[in-house]
C-alpha cells in the first residue's frame, strides 16, 4: 500500500491498480469531495476574521437554526459535483429534497449523502467541526434515482468517510478495504496519507455522550452509563468522559483511542437526534471497517432499511466490546419493560 506522505489521489490511483473494481470515476468523485473539504477548511481557518460567524436567520429542514458556514459548506459540495460527471444527486441535511445534477447524466453513477457541516454550534467557540459523506452507486442503466436508489441500507454503501476540521484538517475514508486517514498540508494544499489502515481498539475506557440529557433517557441507557461510572478497577472502570459535541470529532477520537460514543433515544424522543443516511450510516461504515461496531442499541445501524431521507436513529458506536455491552443493557431493558 501507500507510504506515509502519499497524496490522496496517488493513493487512490495505486489502490485502483490493486483492485480493478475501484474505478477512475470513484477516484474523481473522492477528489471532488476533497476539493470541497479544502475550500471549507480554508474558509474555517479565517472564520474569526471573515464575516462568516453568526446565523442566517433561516431554519433548515430539521427545524434547526442554519449557520452561515452550513450554507457555505453545502454550496462548496454542490459546486464540486456540478459538471463533474459523477454525481447525479446529492441528499444533504440542508436541503429538504434531493438535489439533482441533470448535467451529470447519463454518465453519473453516484448518489452522495452529506452532512456538509457537522457540529456547527462549535464554530462560534473555535471548536472542531466536520463534514460527513456517504456514497452509493446506482444500478447501471438507471438514468435518474428512484426511491429505491435513494433509500438504501448502509451495507450497500460504496464508500463513506468524513473530514475533520480540527487542529489540523483530516480526511478519513473507506471504500470497503480498510480505513485510511489523510492530513491536509496547508502549504501545498494536498491531503497526505498520515494514518494507514486504521484500527479501533477492541475495548476502550472513555464514554462520550451529552450527559445533560440523563433524566430524559430510558432506564437501560441510564443503567449502562451508571455501570461505566462505577468504581471497579479490576474491570477497567470507571471510564473517563469526553464530549466535544460534534459527531465527527467525537467518533474520530473514539476510532483512535477506543471506547463508545452514544446519542441514545429518549423516552419522549425514541429516534434520538442523529440522522441515519448522512450521519449514522457513514460513521458506522467507517467504524465497522476499522473493526468496531455501530448499533441502535438493538440493531446493527448498517442493516436498517431507511424509510425517509432525513430519518433519525439512536446510535451507539465505537469499540466492539463496548458497543456489545451497551446492547446487553438495552436488550435487558427491553425485557424489563415487557
Ligand atoms: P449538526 O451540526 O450537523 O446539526 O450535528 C450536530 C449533532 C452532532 O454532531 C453532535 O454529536 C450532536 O448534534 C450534539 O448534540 P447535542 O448538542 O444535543 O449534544
Ligand atoms: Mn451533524
Ligand atoms: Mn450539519
Amino acid at each position: 500500500m501507500g507510504n506515509i506522505g502519499t497524496p490522496l489521489i496517488r493513493f487512490l490511483l495505486e489502490e485502483q491498480q490493486d483492485h480493478p473494481e475501484a474505478t477512475d470515476e470513484f477516484t474523481t468523485l473522492l477528489s471532488q469531495i476533497s476539493r470541497a473539504g479544502k475550500m471549507i477548511s480554508r474558509k474555517m481557518s479565517r472564520a474569526g476574521l471573515a464575516n462568516v460567524l453568526g446565523v442566517t436567520g433561516d431554519v433548515n429542514v430539521q427545524g434547526e437554526v442554519v449557520k452561515k458556514m452550513d450554507i457555505y459548506a453545502n454550496d462548496a459540495f454542490k459546486q464540486a459535483f456540478q459538471h463533474g460527471a459523477q454525481v447525479i444527486a446529492m441528499v444533504t441535511e440542508e436541503d429538504e429534497d434531493p438535489v439533482a445534477f441533470p448535467e451529470n447524466q447519463p454518465s453519473g453513477r453516484y448518489i452522495v449523502y452529506l452532512d456538509p457541516l457537522d457540529g456547527s454550534s462549535n464554530i462560534d467557540v473555535n471548536g472542531p467541526v466536520g463534514s460527513i459523506f456517504s456514497i452509493h452507486r446506482i444500478n447501471d442503466g438507471a438514468s435518474r434515482p428512484t426511491n429505491t436508489d435513494l433509500l438504501r441500507k448502509g451495507l450497500d454503501q460504496a464508500a463513506a468517510g468524513y473530514i475533520l476540521y480540527g487542529s489540523s484538517t483530516m480526511l478519513v475514508y473507506s471504500c470497503g478495504k480498510g480505513v485510511h486517514g489523510f492530513t491536509l498540508d496547508p502549504d501545498i494544499g494536498e491531503f497526505l496519507l498520515s494514518h494507514e489502515n486504521m484500527k479501533i481498539p477492541t475495548r476502550g475506557n472513555v464514554y462520550s455522550v451529552n450527559e445533560g440529557h440523563y433524566q430524559k433517557w430510558i432506564s437501560p441507557t441510564q443503567r449502562f452509563i451508571d455501570h461505566l461510572r462505577e468504581h471497579a478497577p479490576d474491570d477497567g472502570r470507571p471510564y473517563s468522559s469526553r464530549y466535544i459535541g460534534a459527531l465527527v470529532a467525537d467518533v474520530h477520537r473514539t476510532l483512535l483511542t477506543g471506547g463508545i460514543y452514544l446519542y441514545p433515544g429518549e423516552a419522549e424522543k425514541p429516534e434520538g437526534k442523529i440522522r441515519l443516511l448522512y450521519e449514522s450510516a457513514p460513521m458506522g461504515y467507517v467504524v465497522e471497517q476499522a473493526g468496531g461496531s455501530a448499533s441502535t442499541g438493538t440493531e446493527r445501524i448498517l442493516n436498517i432499511q431507511p424509510t425517509a431521507i432525513h430519518q433519525r436513529t439512536p446510535i451507539f458506536i465505537g469499540s466492539h466490546d463496548d458497543v456489545s455491552l451497551a446492547e446487553t443493557f438495552m436488550r435487558d431493558g427491553k425485557e424489563d419493560r415487557q
